[in-house]
């Protein structure tokens, strides 16, 4: 996408939808074809977490309860990832912004390089079928978050504080929605054709 100097800084994209909607899985077709880098917050604090970092202390009782990090830990976390060298061909958001502050924060910090987001991707999916995905990987991954009372308070969490956000993009027409029922593949294709639609990617 062109910035306002006139230098072309690669799309800027978020994609959003609840615990366990494809997020991440989608996120790492997009990355690829679009040669891009994905940040996923959730990730960054995992490893952090595992690396035993002061960072990843700060996060782990509040990833633990299912609960947001707070902003002061999360914000300039991505502020400052987005001031590496590889963010210059575009990005791929992936579980960042989740509240309305965090937009806010997040278009603040974009302006002050002249960008903006180009689009924002939702993946919806019905509670049930997260629910089942998520309980689903807690059985082969044994992720710390994925037991069925977190997975719960997590679901409300992002009813609470994340979809009024989503009302935020949606009226500046940012905010394309995709269907994740079905296929992993079949989901890809739906978001492939909207990456083509906005002319991402050649047909
Ligand atoms: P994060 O890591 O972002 O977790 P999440 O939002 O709860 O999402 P998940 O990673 O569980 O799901 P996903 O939508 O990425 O789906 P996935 O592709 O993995 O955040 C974790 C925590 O970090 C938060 O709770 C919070 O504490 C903290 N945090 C993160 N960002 C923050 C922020 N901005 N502010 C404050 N705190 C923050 O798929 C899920 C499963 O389903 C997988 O097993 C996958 O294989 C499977 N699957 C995917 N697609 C399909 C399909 N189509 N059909 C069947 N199965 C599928």
């Amino acid at each position: 996408m062109i910035s306002p100097d006139g230098s072309n800084a690669g799309p800027a994209i978020l994609i959003l939808g609840a615990p366990g909607a494809g997020k991440g899985t989608q996120a790492k077709r997009i990355a690829e074809v679009l040669q891009i880098p994905a940040i996923s917050t959730g990730a960054i604090f995992r490893q952090n977490m595992k690396d035993r970092t002061e960072l990843g202390q700060k996060a782990q009782s509040y990833m633990d309860a299912g609960e947001f990090v707070p902003d002061s830990v999360t914000n300039p976390m991505v502020k400052a990832r987005l001031s590496a060298p590889d963010v210059a061909s575009g990005f791929l958001l992936d579980g960042y912004p989740r509240t309305i502050d965090q937009a806010f924060y997040l278009r603040d910090a974009l302006a002050a390089t002249g960008r903006e987001l180009d689009l924002v991707l939702e993946i919806a999916v019905e509670l049930d079928e997260v629910v089942q995905r998520l309980l689903k990987r807690a059985e082969i991954e044994g992720r710390a978050d994925d037991t069925e009372p977190v997975i719960r308070r997590r679901l409300e969490v992002y009813k609470e504080q994340t979809e009024p956000m989503v009302t935020y993009y949606a009226d500046q027409d940012k905010l394309v929605q995709v269907d994740g029922i079905g296929t992993v593949d079949e989901v890809w294709e739906r978001i492939r054709q909207v990456l083509t639609e906005y002319g991402l990617l050649e047909k």
